[in-house]
């Protein structure tokens, strides 16, 4: 549960030209947003991913953010703007300890990041020296922000109601509105401020064992963090192809599938991708891509039955997924009911993440399950456009105006 410093939510008075950088889900992304207010209020964006060697990932921590920088570089001579120097916002989707907006000190990486010399450091600042480092240009970093945060303000941007951000992507967590009374670690009792959750990590210390099962624990023993996210590893995009795949070679080991042969590429960790099983369960007709997904996998010889029972686990993997993080987001949302004393409540919750948006069942599965354990809460799950980018630059605008407001 980590304080954001984020207190208030756009009031549309915001305008200018930002920049925002999203680090930490499927792509590297640079993005100007242009954020305009009045009778025209609206935000445009433009954007570029930039990827992300792995060497990089699991290199030195000067040699990121270098990276970083030449890509920040690269983006603004592309938008024909060298030399601007503009406010940016840097989405850093990883858990940070923040004592004020543009601070935030990496508490440890999570989804197979693994750069050295971060952990316990300001990512602001070693984003700063690595623009020293290379003198072309100078910005000013306003605001660390991580995705749920920032997808809940662009959401909020459109429905004042939105007070919880949902991702599920390549990792899983939240974020919500909570009374500055409950929020410990921040002096002051008035109003409320946005708490980044990190519920990736609920299990770490052993809630979800009754609910683990050997392929959770294969999955979680071959990751780049073991016994680290344990929560995460039962719902996110990162691991929900591993723990089919660990499934599928258990069953071929009992000779239920495949005749009891396994192929080469099965054998590898991280083939089957977890767009696969938003793919798979998309299939109607004829089990088509199930049948030349399992040829890709080297599996030429495989029966109906075969492609029926890997669809069926598929099903079961994702659905235990939307169960779990419908769970939590029930919890978290009758907190907020509780906070307030009301019998009802009426919210939003702004949600982005590529294995949401993909799956075709993965948000239904998860209004069934708010509905049944959250009876008294009236959820609106919003999806968001880009909310991680966007949101960076409108935290940033929103505290560019409260500083110049300051300034008056
Ligand atoms: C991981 C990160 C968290 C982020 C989430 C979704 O859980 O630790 O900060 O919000 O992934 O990207």
């Amino acid at each position: 549960m980590l304080p954001t410093f984020v207190r208030a939510t756009p009031d549309g008075t915001e305008r200018g030209d930002f920049l925002a950088l999203d680090l930490g889900g499927t792509n590297f992304r640079v993005l100007l947003v242009r954020v305009r207010n009045g009778k025209r209020r609206s935000v445009e964006m433009h954007n570029k991913i930039y990827s992300i060697p792995q060497d990089v990932m699991q290199g030195t921590g000067d040699e990121l953010f270098d990276h970083i920088v030449h890509c920040i570089g690269d983006f603004l001579e592309y938008m024909g703007m060298k030399g601007a120097s503009l406010p940016l916002g840097f989405t850093f989707s990883f858990p940070c300890h923040q004592k004020k907006l543009d601070q935030g000190i990496l508490l440890k990486w999570t989804k197979g990041f693994k750069a050295t010399g971060c952990e316990g450091e300001d990512v602001v600042q070693l984003l700063k020296d690595a623009i020293h480092r290379q003198e072309e240009f100078d910005l000013d970093v306003v605001a660390v922000v991580n995705d749920t945060v920032g997808t809940m303000m662009t959401c909020g941007y459109e429905d004042p109601q939105c007070e919880v951000g949902l991702i599920v992507g390549t990792g899983t967590n939240a974020c919500y509105m909570e009374e500055m009374e409950n929020v410990e670690l921040v002096e002051g009792d008035e109003g409320r401020m946005c708490v980044n959750m990190e519920w990736g990590a609920f299990g770490d210390t052993g809630e979800l064992d009754d609910f683990c099962t050997d392929f959770d624990h294969a999955v979680d023993n071959n990751s780049a963090n073991p016994s680290k996210q344990r929560y995460e590893k039962m719902i996110s995009g990162m691991y929900l192809g591993e723990i089919v795949r660990n499934v599928l070679l258990d069953f071929t080991s009992k000779g239920l599938l495949f005749r009891g042969r396994l192929s080469e590429r099965l054998k590898t960790r991280g083939i089957f991708e977890t767009r696969f099983l938003s793919q798979i369960e998309s299939d109607r007709l004829a089990l088509r891509q199930v049948r030349s997904i399992l040829q890709h996998l080297g599996l030429t010889s495989s029966t109906c039955d075969d492609s029926i029972l890997v669809k069926e686990v598929c099903t079961v993997v994702a659905r235990r997924a939307a169960q779990l993080c419908g769970a939590g987001l029930a919890a978290v949302v009758d907190k907020i009911r509780e906070n307030r004393s009301l019998p009802q409540l009426s919210i939003t919750v702004g949600v982005d993440g590529t294995l949401y948006k993909l799956h075709p069942h993965f948000s239904s599965v998860m209004r069934e399950t708010l509905r049944d354990l959250a009876p008294q809460c009236d959820v609106t799950l919003l999806q968001s456009e880009d909310g991680s980018g966007k949101g960076a630059a409108l935290i940033t605008a929103v505290a560019c105006r409260i500083r110049e407001a300051g300034q008056h």
